[in-house]
C-alpha cells in the first residue's frame, strides 16, 4: 500500500470534513435559529451526506460534535429552556424510491419478516413542538431545541386555538391506566392562504417579508410577546404521543385515533398500508395531493405501524430506524429570464438576480432567482432572453436548474457582470480566495441600504417599523447615507415625506431611540462583522461587556473565547478596524454603551426565581426587562402559578397581578423590581 498516497487521502478529508462541518453548521444556524435559509433542503442533504460517507471512510476523524451526530439546534437565548422527557429527534431523509426499498429491506431483515403495516403521513413543513399534559391540563410546551433540550413557548403555543388547553382526561384514563402526564408531539404550520394574506400585511407595513410558511412559523413562535403571537395564523397538527412510549398503543394509526379522540387535529391525509408496493402508492397519492393541500408538505413519514418494536429498532444518534421521510422533488416550472440584475449586498458582495417572467410555482408566484454568482452563470450559460427551468430548492429560494436551450432566441450573447458597481459605479474587485466579485467602496448606496436593513433586523437592533420600503425612501431623498443619519432623524424630517403621519413618524423615532438600550450582544451583531452570527456577538458580549473592551481586544485574546478559531478572531479584528469611521460616528450618538453581564451569576437574589411580568414599566420594555432578569440567572413565564416567585406589576396591571395576590404570590412594582436589579450579592 502506497503510505504517502494514503496520507494525502488523509490530509484531503481532514481539511473536507472540517469545511463540511463549518459550512452544515452555518446553515443550521440560517436554518434554525434565523429562519433565512440559503439552501434547499436538498443542497443541505447532499452536504450531510457527503460528511456522512467521509466520517464512514475515515473513521479516525469522526467525532461527536459532528453535524451528522446531532440535530441542528434552534435554541434562542431569549427563552428559558428545559430537558426533553424524551430526546426530540429527526427523521432519516430519502430522495427515491430505492431508498425506500432499503428502508424496508432493512427492517425486514431487523424484525426477520416483512414488516405488516406501515403509516404513511405527510411531512409538515413547520417546526416542531412538543405538548405536556397534566393530568389533562396543558402545562408546557417546548421547542426541538437541540433535540436534548427545548426552548419554553408555553405562552406562544397557548394562542393556537387547535391546541386543546385541557383534554379530556376520563378519555385518556380510559385508554392509558393512571399515566398522570401526557406528551403529545407534532408540527405547528401556517396555512398556505393565511401565510400569503400576513406577508402582504407586512409588505404594506414596511416591515420584511418571510420567505415561505415555515419560515413565518418558525418567526412566529420565538416572537417575545405572546399577544403578537396570537395575531399570527398558526395551527398545529399532532403525529405521535412521546409520553407515554408509543409502544403502550401497539399501532401508530391506533396512536393517531387516540390523538384524535381527545381533539387534537391529525391529518386526515394519513394511510395505514400492508406492503411496500401500496407505501409507494400512498407516496403517489400525496404528491398528487400535494398541491391541493391548504398547507406546505415537503414529503411524506413512513412509519412502522408496530409501536412495540420501536424501542428495540432503535434509532442512531439523530435519527430513528422505524421512520424515514421522502421528499418529494422540488416542484419546478419553465418561465423567461427577461433581465439580469446585479444586486449590491451589505458587505459589498456583488449577486446577480435574474427578473423572471412572473409564473406560478409550489402556490407562490415566482418574479425573481438567484444565480449566485459569474462561475455559476457560466456553468448554465443563462442569457437574458432565455427560457429556463425554475425550481424552489424545498420550495425555498428559487432558483434557475438549466436554460432550455431549443428556446434560446437567436442573437443573445453570453452574460457577464458589469465591472463597475451598478450602485455607487466604482471598479468591482475579485479579492483572492473568492469567486463573488465585490464593491469596495464603503459609501456606495447599495451596500448602505442592506446595511441599514441588516442593522435594524429582529436580532440585531429591532427597530419595527422600519421596513425596505422606508430604507428605500430615506437613501433615495438623502434622508439618510448611512446608519449613523438614522440617530439624527427627526419627526419633522419624516412628516416631510409622503405617506407619514404624526403618529407613525413619531413612533418610528422612539423605536430608533430604543434601540440604543439593546443588548450589546444585539448591537455587535448589528455591526455585520463577518463570520459574526448572532451567537458569536453574544459571546464576545458575554467575554468583554463592553464595547471599549471588545475594540481593544487583539487576536489572542479573541481566540481564548471558546468556538473562536483564528479565522474567526482574525476577522473581528480586522472588520473592527474597516468600520473604525461607522463606529466611531455611531458612539458619540450613544450606541455601544449598554453593558452585557458576565455570565448568569448564581448567587443574586433573582437567580434561580421565576418572574412574571405584567403591565408596563416606565425605564425599560418587557423583552428588555425580561433579558435583565435572565442576565442574573432568573427567568420569565408567561402564567401566574403557585411555582411563581415574583410578579412584576407595572403601570396597568393585568388579571396576573390580581391572580397573584390571590395564589400569595409577592408582587413586586417597578422600584421595588429595580431595587432588587441593583442589589449585588
Ligand atoms: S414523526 C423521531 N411525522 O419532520 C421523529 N415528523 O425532518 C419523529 N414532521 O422533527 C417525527 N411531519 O418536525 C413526524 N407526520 C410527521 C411529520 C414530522 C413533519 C417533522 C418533524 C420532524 C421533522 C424531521
Amino acid at each position: 500500500m502506497n503510505v504517502e498516497h494514503d496520507g494525502k487521502a488523509l490530509e484531503a478529508a481532514r481539511r473536507r470534513i472540517a469545511q463540511l462541518r463549518r459550512e452544515i453548521s452555518r446553515h443550521d444556524e440560517l436554518y434554525y435559529r434565523r429562519a433565512e435559509p440559503e439552501i434547499s433542503d436538498a443542497e443541505y442533504d447532499a452536504l450531510v451526506k457527503e460528511l456522512e460517507q467521509l466520517e464512514e471512510r475515515f473513521p479516525q476523524l469522526r467525532s461527536k460534535r459532528s453535524p451528522t451526530r446531532r440535530v441542528g439546534s434552534d435554541r434562542d437565548e431569549n427563552f428559558p429552556s428545559m430537558p426533553h422527557s424524551v430526546p426530540m429527534i429527526s427523521l432519516a431523509n430519502s430522495y427515491d424510491r430505492a431508498e425506500v426499498d432499503g428502508f424496508h429491506q432493512r427492517l425486514t431483515r431487523a424484525l426477520g419478516h416483512p414488516p405488516e403495516a406501515y403509516v404513511v403521513e405527510p411531512k409538515i413543513d413547520g417546526v416542531a413542538a412538543a405538548l405536556r399534559y397534566e393530568n389533562g391540563v396543558f402545562q408546557v410546551g417546548l421547542t426541538r431545541g437541540d433535540g436534548r433540550r427545548g426552548d419554553v413557548i408555553t405562552e406562544n403555543l397557548r394562542t393556537i386555538g387547535d391546541i386543546p388547553q385541557r383534554l379530556d382526561w376520563r378519555k385518556v384514563t380510559a385508554i392509558l391506566d393512571a399515566h398522570s402526564m401526557l406528551e403529545v408531539r407534532g408540527e405547528v404550520y401556517m396555512p398556505l392562504k393565511e401565510f400569503r394574506r400576513f406577508n402582504r400585511l407586512r409588505e404594506e407595513e414596511g416591515l420584511t417579508v418571510f420567505a415561505n410558511p415555515r419560515n413565518a412559523t418558525a418567526g412566529s413562535l420565538k416572537t417575545l410577546d405572546s399577544a403578537e403571537v396570537a395575531r399570527r395564523p398558526l395551527r398545529f397538527w399532532a403525529y405521535s404521543v412521546a409520553v407515554p412510549p408509543p409502544a403502550v398503543f401497539g399501532s401508530h394509526w391506533r396512536e393517531l385515533s387516540f390523538l384524535e379522540d381527545l381533539g387534537f387535529p391529525v391529518t386526515a391525509e394519513r394511510r395505514r398500508v400492508e406492503s411496500l408496493e401500496e407505501v409507494f402508492e400512498s407516496l403517489d397519492e400525496l404528491e398528487r395531493q400535494r398541491e391541493s393541500l391548504p398547507y406546505q408538505i415537503d414529503g411524506a413519514v413512513i412509519k412502522l405501524d408496530d409501536t412495540t418494536v420501536w424501542e428495540q429498532l432503535g434509532s442512531t444518534a439523530k435519527t430513528p430506524r422505524w421512520a424515514l421521510a421522502f421528499k418529494f422533488a422540488a416542484e419546478q416550472a419553465e418561465t423567461v429570464v427577461e433581465s439580469i440584475e446585479a444586486s449590491v449586498g451589505r458587505t459589498g458582495v456583488i449577486t446577480p438576480v435574474a427578473n423572471l417572467r412572473p409564473v406560478e410555482l409550489a402556490g407562490t408566484t415566482v418574479a425573481r432567482a438567484t444565480l449566485h454568482n459569474q462561475d455559476e452563470i457560466d456553468r448554465k450559460d443563462v442569457r437574458i432572453g432565455d427560457t429556463v427551468v425554475i425550481e424552489k430548492g424545498g420550495d425555498i429560494i428559487p432558483k434557475v436548474v438549466h436554460v432550455v436551450l431549443e428556446r434560446r432566441p437567436p442573437g443573445s450573447r453570453p452574460y457577464r457582470l458589469p465591472t463597475r458597481c451598478p450602485s455607487c459605479g466604482s471598479p468591482l474587485k475579485r479579492l483572492e480566495g473568492e469567486v463573488a466579485l465585490r464593491c469596495l467602496n464603503p459609501l456606495c448606496p447599495g451596500q448602505q441600504r442592506r446595511a441599514i436593513q441588516h442593522w435594524a433586523s429582529r436580532d440585531a437592533m429591532d427597530i419595527e417599523g422600519l421596513g425596505e420600503r422606508w430604507i428605500d425612501l430615506f437613501l433615495e431623498k438623502g434622508l439618510v447615507r448611512g446608519i449613523p443619519d438614522l440617530y439624527d432623524l427627526s419627526e419633522d424630517d419624516l412628516l416631510e415625506l409622503e405617506g407619514w403621519g404624526e403618529r407613525s413618524a413619531a413612533n418610528l423615532i422612539s423605536a430608533i431611540d430604543r434601540s440604543r438600550q439593546r443588548p450589546l450582544a444585539n448591537q455587535i451583531f448589528a455591526l455585520g462583522l463577518r463570520h459574526v452570527g448572532i451567537s458569536a456577538a453574544r459571546q464576545l458580549a458575554r467575554h468583554f461587556q463592553t464595547f471599549a473592551k471588545l475594540r481593544e481586544a487583539g487576536q489572542k485574546e479573541l481566540e481564548e473565547i471558546a468556538d473562536f478559531g483564528p479565522t474567526t478572531a482574525r476577522s473581528v479584528v480586522e472588520e473592527l478596524e474597516r468600520r473604525r469611521e461607522l463606529i466611531d460616528a455611531l458612539l458619540q450618538r450613544g450606541l455601544f454603551a449598554t453593558v452585557a453581564e458576565s455570565a448568569p451569576r448564581s448567587e443574586t437574589p433573582l437567580a434561580g426565581k421565576t418572574f412574571v411580568l405584567t403591565g408596563t414599566l416606565s425605564t425599560m420594555d418587557r423583552r428588555r426587562a425580561r433579558e435583565r432578569i435572565e442576565e442574573q440567572g432568573g427567568k420569565v413565564t408567561g402564567s401566574v402559578s403557585r411555582r411563581t416567585d415574583y410578579v412584576v406589576a407595572g403601570e396597568n396591571p393585568g388579571s396576573k397581578k390580581s391572580k397573584a395576590e390571590e395564589l400569595g404570590v409577592p408582587v413586586l412594582d417597578e422600584k421595588e423590581f429595580l431595587e432588587m436589579l441593583e442589589k449585588k450579592a
